[in-house]
């Protein structure tokens, strides 16, 4: 077993193994000895395949408890649910010091995390993500969110988990699409940071090390964590390829898998990179023949009007510019502000 600690405002500890979820009411007994009570959400693809050994776990350390399970999918991040899970938590008399557990990916994550910052102003909870985004990203860094109308993640807060326990072995009931998905984020990871980590995964393809590489994956995530816990600069580092690719996945109607989408935002940064002359022509001809190599597609059909229209609201968020995140070469990335017409001009060329 792996042991990546996340030294931030709140401390937690990321376990990464094969195995290691029977042992989950151990380690909520070790970690939180006031609780008495959880809620266990997850969603309905997840749950009929994991939830029954976290809850034999729970009961047999004496926790009392019940399920709250989800539709799966982007569809069921809302304030809707939101409020549904706060009242279900309520209905069950919890107290703040009893906990909430998300079993699954980035949606149940980050509902859960969200309910968990609310609840009576705040609970812990243990993330137990189920798939390899959750694993490698969304699970940890504390950041929860529901979507509204008006965007995704609109509605949320930075709350930290108590815990975050990685079970390998759930990675292995994964749809092949939505393994495929998550590497796109562990590819991410090795642009941003480490060669050595991108020539592992040219080398293993699929077949990588789990543990070793999401080990490897969560310890570059906690280090920019923790230098910018509150996402005001460095982290802006880990939306590589997020500023184009949420453009395009909205555009496709979601479609696209947030992975899927990430792959394209990358690629096309990392062309446009080479063509503004930022990069040598060699960072995006690997980067594509590593996410093809992987599955992943590397271009968009998307009209560019309606991709710049889609990114322009984005940048209204941030206030009048758009921080692109640009590549210099495999391992290293820088950040960039640029006005939405130098960022047109930039992502055309990379189109
Ligand atoms: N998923 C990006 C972040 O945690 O900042």
């Amino acid at each position: 077993m792996s042991t990546v600690h996340v030294p931030v405002s709140a401390p937690y500890d990321v376990q990464i193994g094969t195995g290691i979820l029977p042992g989950l009411g151990k380690q909520i007994r070790a970690l939180c000895p006031g609780a008495e009570r959880y809620i266990l959400v997850t969603d309905d693809m997840v749950g009929p395949l994991w939830a029954g050994t976290a809850l034999y776990s729970l009961r047999t350390a004496g926790l009392t408890g019940r399920p709250f399970t989800l539709p799966h999918g982007e569809i069921s991040k809302t304030s809707r649910n939101l409020v549904a899970l706060l009242n279900y938590t309520a209905s069950h008399r919890m107290s703040r010091s009893d906990i909430l557990l998300a079993l699954g990916g980035g949606v149940v994550g980050d509902l859960a995390g969200l309910a968990a910052a609310t609840y009576m102003r705040g609970v812990s909870y243990i993330q137990i993500p189920t798939t390899l985004l959750a694993a490698v990203d969304s699970s940890v860094g504390g950041k929860t969110a529901v979507d509204l109308p008006a965007g995704k993640n609109m509605m949320g807060a930075f709350w930290q988990p108590r815990h975050v326990l990685c079970d390998t072995a759930t990675l292995s009931t994964l749809p092949e699409d939505v393994f495929t998905s998550g590497c796109a984020e562990i590819i991410k990871t090795a642009v941003l940071f480490d060669e050595d980590l991108f020539s592992l995964l040219d080398r293993d393809g699929k077949a990588f090390d789990r543990e070793a590489v999401i080990a490897r994956c969560v310890a570059w995530k906690r280090d920019v964590v923790v230098e910018d816990e509150r996402d005001t600069g460095r982290r802006a580092l880990l939306n590589l390829g997020h500023t184009l690719g949420h453009a395009a996945e909205a555009y496709s109607g979601f479609a696209l898998s947030h992975g899927q989408a990430v792959a394209i935002g990358m690629a096309t940064v990392c062309r446009a990179a080479a063509r503004a002359g930022l990069c040598a022509e060699q960072v995006p001809e690997q980067v594509e023949a590593l996410l093809e190599k992987f599955g992943l597609p590397t271009h968009t059909d998307a009209p560019f009007d309606a991709l710049m229209e889609r990114m322009l609201s984005d940048k209204k968020r941030s206030g009048g510019t758009i921080r692109i995140i640009v590549p210099q070469r495999i391992g290293q990335c820088a950040i960039r502000s640029m006005t939405t017409e130098e960022a047109a001009a930039f992502m055309k060329a990379g189109l």
